[in-house]
């Protein structure tokens, strides 16, 4: 399975799990986007950015989309690595809209006490409620970071250009920072091949989207524009073409 089509990966997922193409809900999607390589990539100095000389004690993340939970387990244990000077108490949770990629995550969870995973959809009043429980619980009423990988093109091809903006700005409501991976758009054709060729029909949206061509570029003038946000770092492409965007609040005054 590869949202880039790559070969004899893709094959196998449509065997297995054809549904699945339409929200990206791949259930092996680590076999081939194996999670250690994906944060090799990371900046180790931004995640304190906000506080140097005042370390949080507690520091809080969220990944959107977390699919079977294994880049969370990674992402909590780099964080961890990455803030070892300051030692504060990493938690994170993940949410994702398929119940059984979740079911998976909390079987497997290797720190039930500091990782959470649950079944929202991102972009339900729900899946706002409980975010905030989440937080209020850990006396916070943001997350230090907020992580998007690969999911942006799954809510544009679902919800449009509109989708697309009220995602972000749903994410950067609640981040001091956010990490988004966009999904190039040679991505976005190669999904609604795949739908087609599965006969599951296909994505009525992206005719009608504005943002086409270059994904990445809309999206931080979305982070920039619409969310006020600023660029604190944006990475090299990896060996599948992904950049990671580091956008952080501005300093209230
Ligand atoms: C291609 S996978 C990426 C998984 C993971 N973020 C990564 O990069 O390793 C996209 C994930 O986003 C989830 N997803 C898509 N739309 C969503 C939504 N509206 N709310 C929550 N999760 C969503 C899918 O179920 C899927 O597990």
């Amino acid at each position: 399975m590869s949202e880039s089509g790559a070969g004899e990966s893709e094959r196998s997922e449509e065997k297995t799990d054809p549904g699945a193409i339409r929200h990206g809900n791949f259930m092996n999607y680590y076999q081939f986007h194996p999670a250690e390589e994906r944060v090799r990539q990371l900046p180790r100095g931004v995640w304190q950015r906000q506080r140097v000389g005042h370390p949080a004690r507690k520091y809080t993340g969220l990944d959107v989309g977390c699919n079977a939970g294994d880049l969370t387990y990674v992402l909590r244990d780099f964080l961890e690595e990455a803030m070892s000077q300051d030692q504060p108490e990493i938690s994170l949770i993940g949410v994702d809209l398929d119940p059984i990629l979740i079911e998976k995550a909390r079987e497997r969870n290797p720190r039930p006490d500091r990782l959470t995973f649950e079944r929202l959809d991102f972009l339900s009043e729900d899946c706002d409620e409980t975010l905030k429980r989440y937080l209020a619980q850990l006396n916070k009423t943001r997350f230090d970071v907020v992580f998007c990988f690969s999911i942006t093109m799954w809510i544009h091809l679902n919800h449009g250009d509109d989708g697309l903006e009220e995602f972000l700005r749903r994410a950067c409501e609640l981040a001091e920072m956010i990490v988004v991976e966009p999904q190039p758009w040679r991505c976005y054709r190669n999904a609604e091949r795949r739908l087609r060729r599965a006969g599951l029909g296909d994505f009525p949206l992206l005719k009608k989207l504005k943002y086409t061509g270059n994904p990445t570029k809309h999206i931080e003038d979305i982070l920039l524009r619409i969310c006020d946000f600023r660029r604190v770092a944006v990475t090299a492409g990896n060996e599948w073409g992904r950049m990671l965007l580091i956008y952080e609040r501005k300093q209230e005054s």
